[in-house]
């Protein structure tokens, strides 16, 4: 059936205007003024509206067996909390331990994922061990089946962390196919020390875990990722930026020209690390890497926002219940890691950011879902309400007002970490593909609907432009 979205005031992350948009089938038709509908068209009234693409959270862990548990939500789950806070597409880190098979690991987040997301998906594949010829052979099969992204940890040593050697492999690998590595930045190394200098000093509680992870430690991380992206011609992005000191040693790198794009994620520029300082089970539900940093970053990551030095907005979407962070009641190195935010990114980024007067509307929607888009391989087909483009809509009622509380989400967690938070302002209609998923707060759609989003690496999409 086809769908016409009336009046509303559509908002590119270049453009603004008011028109009607037709969607047949799983795609946008037309968009102007006026438009005439087929007989049987739905109508949905969007005068007084915005309407933005599809929000895209290009960072988020679902399934992810991490730190001795799992996290809690499934692809049925987050997907159907994820739309109902307006983002219709995730990438997701596929995370294999360091002594897993890749291409199990791959097949395994497939499985999860297929028939049970209700918006689609992406993948991005993390390498945590390069064994030569065997690893190359397996990525090359990973991105010709279309994850053409990787991602790789200088944190968790042992367990997902790769060494300078392995880095470096998975780089030259990534620059040769033409597909972006992702990074978590952090000096594994330094991290294990000062967790067991603190340990012995019999400092155990929560608010140890900043200080084990100080921001001179993702400093350090990001300047030598910055160096090895830059010694392989690669294309790197670095994940959940948390601070100044690392924002400085990325954007020296961009400056000297280094392929580097940043990431920050929602948590670091709404949470300080006196949450984390909480005590006890209060502090644990703040833990997350890198930490949540002393407040004075916050203004710092604002204004890089806005400015587009920092790229691109994600959640880091990583569930863990209040069961599983007592886990680390005993020390905090075992508290597992991870804040939930997919259902969230958009309503708390459009309150605090756009109508506090720190982010031009445009460059929310550049930030949540145009630049997501281009940089993972899924623009114009994501990230743009244009002719032919997938009908992924986000019709968002500014005038709705309300409160974040983990009595009314829909993340399978038992707390939220922005509890209370007010909101002003969430999606009244969401679309996946033509189809209505979301009205008014409320999964209305079609489970399992969501499809793997299949991408073809930077240089495939280059020649592919240029002979157009
Ligand atoms: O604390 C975090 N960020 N948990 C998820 C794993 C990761 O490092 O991205
Ligand atoms: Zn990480
Ligand atoms: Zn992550």
């Amino acid at each position: 059936m086809a769908l016409l979205i009336k009046g509303g005031e559509i908002v590119n992350a270049e453009t603004r205007t008011r028109a009607d948009i037709l969607i047949e089938g799983e795609t946008i038709q037309a968009i102007g003024l006026g438009l005439d509908a087929p007989p049987g068209t739905e109508v949905i009234d969007a005068a007084g509206k915005l309407v933005f693409p599809g929000f895209i959270d290009p960072h988020v862990h679902i399934y992810l067996p991490f730190m001795a548990t799992f996290a809690k939500d499934t692809h049925a789950t987050a997907s159907k909390a994820a739309l109902i806070g307006g983002t219709t597409t995730f990438i997701e880190m596929v995370c294999p331990a360091r002594n897993d098979d890749a291409l199990e690991a791959y097949s395994t987040w497939k499985q999860k994922a297929e028939g049970a997301s209700a918006c689609d998906y992406a993948f991005h594949m993390a390498v945590t061990r390069y064994d030569g010829d065997k690893t190359e052979a397996q990525l090359r099969e990973i991105v010709a089946d279309g994850t053409a992204s990787f991602k790789v940890f200088l944190a968790y040593k042992n367990f997902f962390g790769v060494n300078d050697e392995e880095l470096f492999q998975t780089l030259k690998l990534a620059a040769g196919l033409g597909v972006i590595t992702t990074a978590h930045c952090e000096n594994a190394e330094l991290v294990a020390q000062l967790q067991q200098l603190l340990l012995a000093e019999g400092k155990t509680g929560p608010e140890w875990h900043e200080p084990s992870r100080p921001e001179a430690v993702e400093a350090e991380g990001t300047a030598r990722f910055a160096t090895f992206v830059e010694e392989t011609g690669a294309t790197g992005y670095v994940v959940h930026l948390s601070c100044a000191p690392a924002l400085r040693a990325a954007v020296e790198a961009k400056l000297r020209g280094v392929k580097l794009h940043v990431e920050t994620v929602l948590p670091h520029f709404l949470l300080d690390k006196t949450y984390g300082e909480r005590p006890g089970l209060e502090g644990m539900k703040y833990i997350m890497s890198p930490p949540l940093r002393h407040e004075r970053n916050q203004p710092a990551l604002w204004h890089a926002l806005q400015a587009g030095m920092i790229d691109t907005v994600a959640t880091d979407h990583c569930p863990f219940d209040k069961e599983q962070k007592l886990l680390g009641a005993k020390a905090f190195t075992q508290i597992p890691n991870g804040i939930p935010g997919i259902e969230d990114r958009v309503n708390l980024m459009y309150t605090y950011g756009v109508k506090r007067g720190r982010l031009d509307l445009h460059r929310f929607v550049d930030a949540l879902s145009t630049r997501p888009a281009k940089l993972f391989g899924l623009f114009p087909r994501k990230g743009a309400i244009a002719a032919g483009s997938d009908a992924d809509l986000v019709v968002y009622d500014t005038a709705w007002r309300g409160k974040i509380s983990a009595a009314t989400h829909h993340v399978n967690n038992d707390y939220n970490a922005f509890e209370g938070f007010e909101l002003e302002g969430r999606p009244s209609v969401v679309t996946v593909r033509g189809k209505v998923q979301v009205r008014d707060g409320v999964f209305v759609g079609e489970a399992g609907r969501g499809r793997m989003l299949r991408r073809t690496p930077h240089h495939r999409r280059q020649e592919a432009a240029q002979s157009a």
